[in-house]
Order: C-alpha cells, then structure tokens, then sequence
C-alpha cells in the first residue's frame, strides 16, 4: 500500500510549479493596467483561497483513499489470520479428539490390565516373601544357627533352596559337598554338615577377594574344620568341557574353574552349582557336570539353582540328554532343580545278582 507522503508528491509538485504562476497572473494584469492594484490584490486572495481548498480537498481525497487502502489491507489480514486461526482450531480439536479416545483406551484396556499385572506381581512377591520367611525361620530353628547370620536372597541363595540343601545333606548324609560359587550359603551349609556330624564343603569361587570375603566369615561362624573355601579363577577349558554345545547354538566362552585345582575331589556326594555367575558366559554353569561327573560318587545329588532362568533350564535340559540324568524341579522363588543319574556310573557285570530292592 503506497503511504500517503508517496501520493501526495506529484500533487505537490504540479501545485509548485502551476501555483506560482496562477498567483503571478492578478500581479501582472495589475502591471499591465488590465486590472486594478486592488482588484490584483482581491483576485491574488481568491486565487490563495482557491489554491487553499484546491489543497485541502485534494489532501482529503488523498487521505480517503490511503484509509480505504488501509481498511482493504486490514481487513485482507484479518481474514488471513481468522483462517489461520480458524485451521489451528480445527487441528486442535483434532489432537483433543485424539487424546480423549486414547485416555478412553487407556481407561477401558490399559489400565486394568496393568492393574491386574501389578496385583498379580505383588501377590507372587507376597507369597514369595511369606515361603522365604517361613524356610529362613526353619532354618535358623533347625540348624542351631548363630544370633547374626550371612542374609540370604539377592545374589546369595535364597532360603528355600538352603532348605532343600539341608535336607538333602540330612538324607543323603554325603561326605563330601562341593559348592560353585561361595558365599552366604557356603556359611549355612556349614551349619547343617556340623549338625548332620559328617562330611564337609568345599566351596569353589572364582574370584579372590570373594573367596577372601567367603573365608572370613567361615572364619567368624567357627566352621573352617568343615568348610573350606577354594579359590579357583576361571581359565579355558577343553571345548567338549566348556558350556558351548557341539551344534554351535550355544557360543560360550569355555570358561569355567581351573580344573587342576579341584583333581583331588573325589567321591562327590552333594554339588551344589550356584555359580559362576551369569554375567561369565552364555550357559556358563553347565560345564560343572562334564567336568565333575566324573568324580561324584554314584548317588550324586545335584541341585542347580536360578533354574527358572531361561540359561539354567537350557544347560539342565542338555545334562539330561548328555550325562543321562533325572531331573525333578522343586519348588523355590529362583527355580531349584535336582538331578540324579538315571544309571549307575559302572554298570553291573553281566553276571553279577542284582541287589534286591530294600522293603520299605
Ligand atoms: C550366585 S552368587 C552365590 C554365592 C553363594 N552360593 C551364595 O548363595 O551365597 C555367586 C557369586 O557371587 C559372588 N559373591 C560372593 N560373595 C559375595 C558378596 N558378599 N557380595 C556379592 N557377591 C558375592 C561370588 O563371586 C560368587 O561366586
């Protein structure tokens, strides 16, 4: 829109040049006698007062037009920003729209079903924490712990399965457990090799401030005559030992204890396979059978904990074909299964007269 000023300029310029001359006009008829002096001077007046009008009316012409021009631009503007706005409003209402069915979803599906899971989770954790605490007060009444014992749970075994260990050690009365992974346990089954009064532990742990820390506190409970914590950092192992399986579906690292420092076990009545941990391999608990089968006493019992993890189920399954083991899956808040052999470790000669069973 041109400002008025711009407009304004031609008018100016023609009134400057024509209006000098207009006014010259009376004076110079008045010089010439045609006219009066003071008819020159009236008619010089009427030309001003003429020019004057002339000059306001074109500068309120001019001055209409740039409020037109104005009010046309103004109004263009505010339908442009009306639409504008107009389109905003609608989107707005679209988003709202948007948001409210899925707050509905979320009301009507969602929520309840992660309310359900959530009451789901805590009833199991409430069920869970009720069997630990009822397994942690058999224990301490049972064993004849002392006032402060090593907590259990967390990365320690929990105290359902100590009670399966307990058990078993009571029944199986083995005079030697060995251990994978020392700990709180390693102090618990102290107790219960003390109370059966025969066998004794040999807890394995791979790494040596733990097994410092494990020492300790056997130390601290009075139970080194029957647990002996043995330090035995993980190194390579033969492949057909470590825990990848010959299909190559399992890419374990073959790591596991160095084996030259657990030759001398012999006779292995109870193994006890709670490490190493996770974190060291892929399946990397299960080169504990291939490796110390060989040197567990016929009636071996082993109980592998965490076996509701995805890892452990999988290694157990593949001892079960493997090593021709039984599996019975007990029940603890991790997962506890036990395997036996499913036959003897030297077979019978074919001549020899079979043992009758015992009558119960
Ligand atoms: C699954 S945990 C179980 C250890 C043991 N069987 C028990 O239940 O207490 C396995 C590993 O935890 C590590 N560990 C031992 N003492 C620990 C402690 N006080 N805090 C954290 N980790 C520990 C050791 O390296 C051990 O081999």
């Amino acid at each position: 829109m041109p400002s008025l000023r711009r407009r304004a300029k031609p008018l100016l310029a023609v009134g400057a040049v024509l209006g000098p001359a207009v006014l010259a006009v009376p004076a110079v008829l008045g010089a010439l006698a045609v006219l009066s002096w003071a008819e020159a001077v009236i008619a010089t007046a009427v030309l001003l007062l003429g020019a004057l009008v002339c000059g306001l009316a074109a500068g309120l012409w001019l001055l209409r037009r740039s409020v037109l021009a104005l009010a046309t631009s103004v109004s263009g503007h505010t339908r442009k920003v009306t639409e504008v706005l107009g389109q905003d409003r609608l989107e707005i209402a679209r988003s709202l729209e948007e948001v409210g069915e899925r707050l509905t979803r979320i009301q009507d599906h969602a929520l309840p079903k992660t309310s359900r899971e959530i009451q789901r989770a805590v009833t199991v954790q409430g069920r869970h924490d009720y069997e630990q605490q009822v397994a942690w007060a058999e224990l301490r009444e049972y064993l004849d712990v002392a006032p402060f014992m090593p907590p259990l749970r967390g990365w320690a075994a929990s105290p359902d399965v100590l009670r399966l260990l307990v058990r078993l050690i009571d029944r199986h009365r083995p005079e030697l457990v060995v251990e994978c992974g020392s700990g709180a346990s390693s102090v618990w089954i102290g107790y219960a090799l003390r109370r059966a009064g025969t066998g004794r532990l040999v807890a394995v742990e791979h790494e040596a401030r733990y097994a410092e820390l494990s020492r300790d506190l056997v130390a601290a409970h009075g139970l080194d005559d029957v647990v002996e914590v043995r330090h035995a950092p993980l190194t390579e192992v033969k492949a057909e030992l470590s825990g990848a399986d010959p299909e190559g579906t399992v890419e374990s690292a073959p790591l596991w204890y160095d084996l030259s420092r657990l030759n001398d076990l012999d006779r292995i009545g109870l193994l006890f396979v709670d490490g190493p941990p996770q974190a060291t391999g892929e399946q990397a608990r299960h080169p504990a059978v291939p490796a110390l089968l060989p040197q567990c006493a016929d009636d071996v019992v082993i109980v592998l904990d965490d076996a509701d993890r995805p890892d452990e189920r999988a290694l157990g399954d593949r001892w079960v074909v493997e090593h021709r083991l039984h599996r019975t899956e007990e029940p603890a808040e991790k997962g506890a299964h036990v395997f036996t052999r499913r036959v003897p470790a030297v077979p019978p000669a074919s001549n020899a007269v079979p043992e009758p069973e015992p009558s119960t």
